[in-house]
């Protein structure tokens, strides 16, 4: 159950030290006013392997005590280390390594949507041709392409949706493409998934990308702390879902803090697309982000 959790760890503005990254501006002032202390940890600095640097503004804590991070993604190896860090200085992360794992590689979290999420294989970079054959199971059916974290579904085209899975050369070459686009942040090996037509409310207005009804929620200690329109653009008019079937699935999956998106098909029923670590997780630019702060709290303390 929650334990007592008074601090949360944001990413320092790498141009302007002692100050949150702009992005999270907004997270950091909400955090405070509802009852958080936000400390500050430089990324850049970490991502270089200077420990002691990346966390010197973070002061040993007298005695041990939870804390959260929001901040950019990390690798499981370097959320491990960070997680590592962090002890030294009497914090604890609210998610151990394998719980980072669990829902941020797609791989992790498959055993607990099974069934409520498209049909999905995968295999380690190394073993793409593997891969390539298994896809037969889709037969002629369209894909889309992932790595264990990220897709590119700004290149849509090109990197991301196959029309026909039994279109080999097809299916090669978009991995390809793929593994080409990702480059040195391709997260583990490639995933494929069945592409179940969407709800579309419109298209991406840059990329041209399908946007359809999707939303994530946020759960922490397995309880609802918030759900919000995935896009930004395209009419949310139409009533928001029933979570309770998916609040029922967030009570198995061993996370204290992760995001569930869901989308609604075409046939109209909800599906799961991923999880994802809460601490690494964008919120929605629809966001209020004061009110999910102050549920935060309320979740923590209750
Ligand atoms: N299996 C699928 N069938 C249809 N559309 C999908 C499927 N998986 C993803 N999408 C669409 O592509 C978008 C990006 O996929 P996602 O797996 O969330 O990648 P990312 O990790 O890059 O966000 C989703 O928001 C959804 O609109
Ligand atoms: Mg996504």
């Amino acid at each position: 159950m929650p334990g007592n959790i008074n601090h949360i760890l944001f990413c320092e503005n790498p141009l302007a030290h002692n100050r949150v990254e702009p992005d999270f501006e907004p997270e950091y002032t909400a955090s405070k006013q509802n009852g958080f202390e936000p400390l500050l940890f430089n990324y850049d600095e970490f991502l270089r392997k200077n420990y002691e640097t990346a966390i010197k503004k973070v002061s040993k804590n007298k005695s041990k005590e939870k804390i959260i991070y929001r901040g950019w993604m990390l690798t499981p190896v370097q959320y491990s280390t960070i997680y590592e860090i962090l002890l030294n200085k009497n914090y604890e992360l609210l998610n151990t390594g394998k719980e980072y794992q669990n829902c941020h590689y797609l791989p992790d979290s498959l055993k607990y949507i099974n069934g409520y999420t498209p049909v999905t294989i995968y295999e380690k970079t190394g073993n793409i041709s593997a891969l390539i054959e298994r896809a037969s199971i889709f037969s002629d059916r369209p894909v889309i392409i992932k790595d264990y974290v990220k897709s590119e579904k700004h290149n849509w085209d090109t990197a991301c949706f196959v029309k026909n899975a039994s279109n080999k050369n097809d299916l090669k070459e978009k991995i390809n493409n793929f593994m080409e686009l990702r480059g040195e942040y391709l997260n583990e090996g490639i995933v494929l998934r069945e592409y179940v037509e969407l709800n579309n409310v419109t298209t991406h207005s840059k990329s041209g990308m399908p946007l359809s009804e999707e939303y994530r929620l946020f759960f922490m200690y397995n309880r609802l702390l918030g759900m919000y329109d995935y896009w930004e653009e395209g009419a949310y008019t139409v009533q928001k879902p029933e979570t309770a079937s998916f609040e029922e699935i967030a009570k198995n999956i061993e996370s204290n803090y992760f995001t569930m998106d869901i989308a609604k098909t075409k046939e109209g029923k909800f599906i799961i697309i991923e999880l994802g670590d809460g601490q690494v997780a964008g919120l929605p630019k629809n966001t209020d982000v004061n009110e999910y702060y102050r549920r935060m709290n309320e979740i923590i303390r209750s």
